[in-house]
């Protein structure tokens, strides 16, 4: 995929345009949006986007991380193999963790993992380095623990390094054996992967229907779902299979080779696969890749790759790991599947950050057996580049549960007619202009066109007002992300001067708000009294309530000091769309804001939309002309104080800050140059030091009176 892929969610940039702000929030919103997916995916098995989507999620999040080490997060999904395990289920700590494989797409990434393993091992090239292949099974993957022969524990991986307990569940499932046939006397984990076939997948689709039950849209999905029942017997009632084919904890080993142990699996009685191949080169490697791709459609099961792995565990172990995966193996994906088929149309989706994206609308047509009829085309630069046209017959291309995309069209078939498709520079939705931004350095156009309606466009108003109303903007308490998008679901608030206007409306409404679901008139009084507190809004605050792309809290608030007044910043906003201009020159000039803010406020105002939204908010709200801070002419400015003892006005946090915003230095030690020592409940040592010194002590009170001389508002 390319690079248009790792945009940012939040800001929609590059990860190589994004602030370290901006990069802060899409980290947040990414550790959340993957841990929701997760849950969705290894909890309730219903994955609620494709595995593409939500690989070039993780991908955005590792990008970020990249350049923004710092920020990375303690719960960063980076550090995560998959969800937390299900609450259902007893949990089972892996004693082995349970890891993934690293992926190669390519002849080519073949040969450079075996080099690697070479280069590591300090291997020539003509020394011998075995390696088997053999299916990825599609399914999940399952721990077994074995005592003194006898099957004690199944577990799910789970995260990794903690995995649901489904031992009762894994009793029914006939492919694990209850006792091991000559096995091990000492504990053994068999670890392998739980699948079930298509035949049996079709069957049990069959009976759900018949029983007026959900379908599982794949094998995998209906192998997890099964296994992970609280019923044992719905799981006795599903055809599972298992293969097995690699182990976790092991008090002695049964071979000294991948093969040798694998083969030994089969001896105790398990299933193991009947592909597993030796191999003595690359050639032979990808030989037997071929050999398993060329199988694959009569295998009567889903496998979706070949996973090679080094033969030697002894080199194994030498190898161990890299964060998630090991590095004496890797899954080698099967490319994806691939059908022709007419375009018959080209939708405009406008996304809740005004992103335009073209969704090519096709004749249905089966792509490795499922039924296609959207495919993604990106952006305007793709359609261009491939010269994609309605009518035009396109290769269409699916990748596992990936969201189709179209390779290209095919020129011997193109209908005579058959126009260029027209980038809309309009938004489909609410009619604004839609633009691409340039590139404030190389000029380069962002791949992106975005609708500059930002506060009308219903694609976006839900964003818009949310962002609106949010702590650092409007702060209006009560009114969350899900009031707004009701009470824009029921037309009650479309834009911003809407939420000011919405008591007075109310009064005059049939259907008054306390008699919502989820209204009483108590708490429909307390938001329209929350709102009516917001009527006076400092300046910063307003312009980034304004939710102009580019303008963030610390733009806003230049704007602000540059401006002092909201006409003023309006105004020079406005006159800043001629590049050429005073104002555009004016603008750039101030420290901090660049050709991106002037150009983003510019086509802001030049939206007429936009300029009556606002001009009906400043009908309802009283945006504070900035004043300056005076922390300079703070009396307290320049003084070292020393806080001690229990404060019962703010937190010690709280006193500091506020100090230093002031202009003093706050210390944590009484000294002769300490001129204020501020003193609470219980002080103890630093109190008396102060005394010994001659300090003036202050109570928490005296402080404050001091303090209040100065407005330090914006
Ligand atoms: S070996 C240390 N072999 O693929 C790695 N895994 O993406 C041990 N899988 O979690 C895994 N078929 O559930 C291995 N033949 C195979 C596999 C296989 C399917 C699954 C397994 C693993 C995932 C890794």
């Amino acid at each position: 995929m390319g690079e248009e892929a790792l945009l940012g969610v939040v800001s929609g940039k590059a990860v190589a345009a994004m602030t370290e702000e901006e990069a802060a929030l899409e980290l947040a919103h990414l550790a959340a949006e993957i841990e929701r997916h997760d849950r969705a995916y290894f909890e309730r098995d219903e994955p609620d986007i494709s595995d593409a989507e939500y690989d070039s999620l993780r991908r955005l999040n590792a990008a970020i991380e990249a350049r923004f080490p710092a920020l990375a997060r303690a719960d960063s999904p980076s550090t995560r193999v998959g969800a937390a395990p299900s609450q259902k289920f007893a949990k089972v700590a892996h004693r082995v963790p349970m890891l993934s494989l690293g992926n190669i797409f390519s002849e080519e990434e073949a040969r450079e993992f075996l080099d690697r393993i070479r280069r590591f091992l300090k291997l020539s090239a003509e020394a011998a380095l075995e390696m088997t292949a053999e299916p990825k099974i599609d399914g999940l993957g399952l721990s077994l623990r074995y005592e003194a022969g006898r099957f004690a524990v199944a577990a799910t991986r789970g995260d990794g390094v903690e995995g649901e307990n489904v031992t009762p569940n894994a009793l029914t499932v006939a492919d694990i054996p209850q006792r091991l046939k000559g096995g091990p006397r000492g504990a053994f984990e068999v670890r392998g992967e739980v699948y079930m076939t298509h035949a049996d997948f079709s069957a049990l689709n069959e009976q759900q229907a018949a029983a007026g039950e959900r379908a599982f849209a794949n094998p995998r999905n209906a192998a997890a779902g099964s296994l992970r029942q609280l019923n044992p017997a719905i799981t006795a009632s599903r055809p599972l299979r298992f293969f097995a084919y690699s182990w976790g904890e092991a008090e002695a080993l049964p071979g000294a080779t991948q093969f040798d142990v694998v083969q030994a699996f089969k001896a105790w009685g398990f299933q193991v696969n009947p592909l597993m191949r030796l191999c003595r080169s690359a050639d032979e490697l990808l030989a037997a890749y071929r050999e398993i791709e060329a199988q694959r459609a009569t295998l009567g099961y889903d496998i979706d790759g070949v996973v090679y792995k080094v033969n030697d565990l002894r080199l194994q172990e030498r190898l161990g790991f890299v964060s998630r995966s090991p590095r004496w193996a890797a899954a080698h994906k099967f490319a994806a599947e691939q059908a022709t088929t007419i375009l018959k149309a080209i939708d405009i989706q406008v996304g809740r950050t005004g992103a335009l994206t073209p969704v090519a609308k096709l004749e249905p047509v089966t792509v490795g057996g499922v039924v296609v009829q959207n495919a993604t085309l990106h952006n305007e630069d793709e359609i261009a580049r491939k010269d994609v046209r309605v009518g035009d017959w396109v290769r269409v291309q699916r990748a596992g549960d990936v969201i189709p995309q179209i390779l290209g069209h095919l020129p011997e078939r193109r209908p005579s007619g058959a126009v260029p498709f027209q980038f809309p520079t309009e938004c489909p939705v609410c009619g604004s202009a839609a633009v691409r931004e340039a590139h404030p350095k190389t000029g380069k156009l962002d791949a992106v066109r975005r609708c500059t309606g930002g506060l009308i466009c219903p694609a976006q108003a839900v964003e818009r007002l949310r962002h609106f109303v949010s702590r650092n903007a409007f702060d209006i308490e009560g009114l969350g992300e899900k009031q707004i998008a009701a009470f824009f679901e029921e037309g009650r608030i479309r834009t911003p001067a809407d939420i000011f206007t919405l008591a007075e409306r109310d009064k005059t409404s049939l259907k008054k708000l306390k008699d919502k679901d989820g209204w009483g008139a108590r708490s429909a009084a307390n938001l329209f009294k929350a709102i009516e507190e917001r009527r006076n809004i400092s300046l910063p605050r307003f312009i980034y309530a304004l939710g102009v792309r580019h303008i963030g809290e610390t733009t806003a608030k230049l704007l602000a000091k540059t401006f002092r007044t909201f006409a003023a910043a309006q105004a020079a906003l406005e006159a800043a769309a001629d590049p050429d201009s005073e104002a555009y020159q004016h603008l750039i000039s101030v420290d901090g804001i660049g050709e991106a803010v002037a150009q983003a406020g510019a086509q802001f105002f030049a939206e007429g939309h936009n300029r009556e939204a606002v001009a009906r908010l400043l009908e309802q709200v009283r945006v504070e002309d900035y004043a300056e801070e005076r922390a300079r002419d703070s009396a307290v400015a320049g003084l070292r104080v020393v806080f001690t003892g229990a404060l019962e006005r703010m937190t010690r946090d709280e006193a500091k800050a506020m100090a230093e915003r002031l202009g003093a230095h706050v210390a944590g030690a009484v000294s002769k140059t300490t001129d204020y020592v501020i003193a609470g409940a219980d002080a103890g040592s630093k109190l008396k030091k102060a005394q010994s010194l001659g300090v003036k002590v202050l109570t928490e009170d005296e402080w404050l009176a001091m303090t209040r001389t100065v407005s330090v508002e914006d």
